[in-house]
C-alpha cells in the first residue's frame, strides 16, 4: 500500500498549522465562559498525557478546581504529578503509568485503578501523537493507529467492563440517581474531510511520510469520533436517562509538543509558527473544565465541542453503519492480538 491510502483534510503539515492558525480567530463562541461556580471538588477524574501540552494544561486548571486527579502518563520522570501538588496545594493527585503502545501496560494501569478502589466521575482520553513517517510496533499495528485509536479503544472498554467508569450498562455498578460520568475524547476538527473508514484496510501498516502522517493523523481523528458516537449509542438508549456521557472535544490549535517526530527542518518551521500563531495549553484548557464541570452538560451525551464552540462533527462520524462495522473490526483486531473487551 502507498502513502495515499488514507485521503485527510490537508495536503501538508504546513497548511494543517496554517488553517489551524486562522481557526483560532474565525471559530465564534457559542458557550459561556467558565465562571467560579465550575468546580470540581469531590470529582475523581483521569487525564491521559497530563504531563504535557494540552494534558497539562488541563491538569492544571482541573486541580486547581478541586478535582481528585489521576495522571496517567507514559513519561514518570519528572514526577508531574508531585510538581502540580506543590503548584496548586492540592494534594489529591496522584501519578499512574500508562503506555498506550503497550497493552500489558494497558491492562496493568487498569489493575491498578481497579485495586485501589477508583470510581471516576471524569475521564480525558487525551495522549495522543503526531507522526512524520510510519512505524511498526511490536504488535505490528501503525504507531499512529494504535496510539490514537486501537489502545483508547480497548482502554475505555475495559474502565466499562471493570466499572471503574461506573455503569449501568456493562459493569450494572452504577444506580439511578448517581452521577453522571463524563468521558471525554481529545480529538481534533482536522476530522472533517477526511475520507470514510475502510475497515477493510483499518489496522494494516504500511509505510507512509510525512504527507501520509498528516492524513493519517485526521483520519485516525474522524476514526476516533466515530467510535465515541458508537460508544454513545451503546451506552444510551434512545429515551432513557443518560448513563455515560460521551463528550468529545478538539482544542484547537495549541502550542505543545506533538510535533516532536518532525524531521528538524520542518520542526523549526512548523515551531515557529506554533509559537506565533497557537494559544498556550493554558488557554486551551478552559473548554475542558466547562465540559467536566458545567451544569448546561448534565445528562447530554454525543455533543462535540471545537474550542468554545458547540457543533456537530463531520456527518461520517454519526453514520450508524460505519460506527457498527468500526466496532466489529476493533473487536477482530484486538482478537487477533489475543485481547477482548
Ligand atoms: N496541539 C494541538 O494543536 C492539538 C490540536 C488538536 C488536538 N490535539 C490533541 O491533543 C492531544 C495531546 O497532544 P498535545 O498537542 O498536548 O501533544 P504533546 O505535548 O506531545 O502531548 C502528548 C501526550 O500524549 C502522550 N503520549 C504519546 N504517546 C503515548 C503513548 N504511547 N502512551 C501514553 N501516552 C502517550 C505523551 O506522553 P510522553 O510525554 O510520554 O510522550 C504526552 O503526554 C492529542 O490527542 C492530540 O492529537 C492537539
Amino acid at each position: 500500500m502507498t502513502d495515499t491510502v488514507n485521503q485527510g483534510r490537508f495536503k501538508n503539515p504546513v497548511e494543517a498549522v496554517l488553517v489551524g492558525t486562522k481557526e483560532l480567530i474565525r471559530v465564534k463562541p457559542n458557550t459561556r465562559p467558565i465562571n467560579d461556580a465550575d468546580q470540581l471538588t469531590g470529582k475523581t477524574c483521569l487525564i491521559t498525557g497530563a504531563n504535557s501540552g494540552v494534558g497539562w494544561g488541563v491538569a492544571k486548571l482541573w486541580a486547581e478546581r478541586g478535582a481528585s486527579l489521576i495522571m496517567a502518563c507514559r513519561t514518570l520522570v519528572p514526577d508531574r504529578a508531585a510538581e502540580l501538588r506543590e503548584l496548586s496545594g492540592n494534594l489529591n493527585i496522584k501519578l499512574y503509568e500508562l503506555d498506550l503502545g503497550d497493552f500489558n501496560k494497558i491492562d496493568a494501569f487498569v489493575t491498578s485503578l481497579k485495586v485501589d478502589g477508583v470510581k471516576l466521575d471524569i475521564s480525558l482520553f487525551n495522549a495522543g501523537l503526531g507522526a512524520a513517517k510510519a512505524k511498526k510496533t511490536a504488535l505490528g499495528f501503525e504507531e499512529l493507529f494504535q496510539v490514537n485509536y486501537l489502545a483508547k479503544f480497548y482502554l475505555v472498554n475495559r474502565l466499562l467492563a471493570e466499572g471503574v467508569i461506573p455503569n449501568k450498562t456493562i459493569a450494572g455498578n452504577r444506580k439511578d440517581g448517581d452521577p453522571v460520568h463524563r468521558m471525554m475524547f481529545t480529538s481534533s476538527d482536522s476530522h472533517r474531510g477526511a475520507q470514510p473508514i475502510n475497515t477493510e484496510t483499518l489496522g494494516v501498516f504500511y509505510e507512509y511520510g510525512a504527507k501520509g502522517g498528516i492524513a493519517n493523523y485526521s483520519y485516525y481523528k474522524l476514526v476516533l469520533n466515530t467510535f465515541a458516537m458508537e460508544l454513545s449509542k451503546r451506552l444510551n438508549k434512545e429515551g432513557d436517562p443518560v448513563d455515560v456521557s460521551v463528550l468529545p472535544i478538539c482544542p484547537g490549535p495549541v502550542n505543545t509538543n506533538i510535533i516532536r517526530n518532525a524531521p528538524p527542518l520542518l520542526r523549526a518551521v512548523l515551531g515557529a509558527i506554533f509559537k506565533i500563531g497557537f494559544q498556550p495549553p493554558d488557554k486551551a484548557a478552559p473548554p475542558f473544565l466547562y465540559l467536566a464541570a458545567a451544569e448546561e452538560v448534565e445528562g447530554k451525551t454525543g455533543l462535540y465541542m471545537h474550542m468554545k464552540t458547540e457543533k456537530n462533527m463531520d456527518d461520517k462520524c454519526y453514520d450508524a453503519e460505519a460506527g457498527a462495522a468500526l466496532w466489529a473490526r476493533s473487536v477482530e483486531l484486538l482478537a487477533g492480538i489475543g485481547r477482548k473487551i
